[in-house]
């Protein structure tokens, strides 16, 4: 396999990702339409590994735009990150979630198959457990009802994946649920770069540090955990970038295939908030909030599938995750310049 196409490479995950790959040494195009990424990831990208991956700006949504980006030079897989991932913003603009992740996963997949693509590693998430599974989560449980678009989405598109496979022996899947991904690459040059205030811990926690948001309110402290506040598992957006090029032999089987992707173990809020502070050297100004509608109190992976199949494990250290985030978030305290 040389050239893989990613689908939604310029955004947080996908740009890891795509670095890795190219120092991997394989051929990539990225495919986005910039709805939430920016082009000066592409020149990050380029200063980090000397090399520059091919960009076709559009949307997963066109078909004509897809099928003339396949006919470029051929691709031996698609890496697909695109689509929408607001979890509050979904339960307002349900038919935009539908629209961008399933139609565009629907017409992405019918533009491959026309073009004798038949090999997708697709971006799923721990949010397709439900509510009533107990942790840690393992691949092989029932998906519970997600509690939002967003999270059936995902559902949704692995339903598709999964009855493509079954219908046509040429495909092979791998779907990877991602727990919470964090950090930025090491050189401080790419990272999660939210447009307007964060819905997600990390990114809130580093621009309030920066000075750019008063306080963080820490949604409940009165859950069933050890300090009152949720458990998430927490891995480096570096170790789920590697994990897809790890992802990448599983292809060569036909069939759908799931995978976790997690480190195995839980952090809470707290911790979080004390960790970025012992390494930033500042307060993270917070405030005890009510809780979140929808938060679980304690979400963690069984991680051991992608070990023993894959050979990967997230393996970088809470206080290096926070080191890389700040490096990132002070180098960039606007996040990346805006044209
Ligand atoms: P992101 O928003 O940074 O990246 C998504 C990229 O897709 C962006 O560059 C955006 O411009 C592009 N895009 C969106 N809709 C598109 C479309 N219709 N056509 C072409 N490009 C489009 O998000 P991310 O955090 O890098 O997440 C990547 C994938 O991983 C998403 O599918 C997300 O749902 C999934 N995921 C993310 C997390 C997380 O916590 N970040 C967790 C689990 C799963
Ligand atoms: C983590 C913890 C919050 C913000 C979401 C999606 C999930 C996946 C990853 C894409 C929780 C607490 C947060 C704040 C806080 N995304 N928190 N104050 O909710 O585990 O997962 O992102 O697939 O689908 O649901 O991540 O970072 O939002 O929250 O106290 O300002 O931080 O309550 O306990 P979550 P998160």
């Amino acid at each position: 396999m040389s050239h893989i196409f990613v689908t939604g490479g310029a955004g947080y995950i996908g740009s890891h990702t795509v670095v890795e790959l190219l120092n991997a040494d394989f051929d990539v195009t990225i495919f986005d339409n910039l709805c939430n990424s920016s082009r000066v990831v592409l020149e990050r990208i380029q200063k980090i590994t000397g090399k520059t991956p091919d960009f076709v700006e559009g949307d997963i949504r066109d078909s004509a735009a897809l099928a003339a980006a396949f006919a470029r030079k051929p691709v031996d897989a698609v890496i697909h990150f695109a689509g929408l991932k607001a979890v509050g913003e979904s339960i307002e603009q349900p038919l935009e979630y539908y629209d961008n992740n399933v139609s565009g996963s629907i017409v992405l997949c019918e533009t491959m198959q026309a073009a004798g693509i038949r090999k997708i590693i697709f971006s799923s998430s721990a949010t397709v457990y439900g509510e009533s599974a107990s942790v840690p989560y393992k691949e092989d449980m029932p998906l519970g009802r997600a509690s939002n678009p967003y999270g059936a989405s995902k559902a949704m598109i692995e339903r598709m994946l999964s009855d493509l496979c079954d219908s046509d022996g040429r495909w092979s899947v791998a779907a990877l649920r991602y727990f919470n991904p964090v950090g930025a690459h090491k050189s401080g040059l790419i990272g999660e770069d939210p447009k307007g205030v964060p819905n997600n811990l990390m990114p809130f926690i580093s621009r309030v540090a920066v000075g750019k948001l008063p306080e963080l309110a820490i949604f409940g402290q009165d859950y069933d955990t050890p300090d009152g506040t949720c458990l998430r598992d927490y891995l480096h957006v570096s170790d789920l970038a590697d994990g897809h090029r790890r992802a990448l032999p599983a292809l060569e089987k036909p069939g759908f295939q799931v995978y976790n992707l997690g480190t195995g173990r839980g952090y809470s809020v707290i911790e979080m908030v004390q960790a970025f502070e012992r390494v930033a050297g500042r307060p993270v100004p917070h405030r005890f909030a009510p809780r979140r509608d929808g938060d679980l109190p304690a979400v963690w992976a069984n991680a051991d599938k992608a070990k023993t199949e894959l050979g990967w494990s997230a393996d970088t250290s809470l206080e290096t995750m926070m080191e890389d985030t700040w490096r990132w978030q002070s180098a960039n305290p606007d996040g990346y310049p805006q044209f």
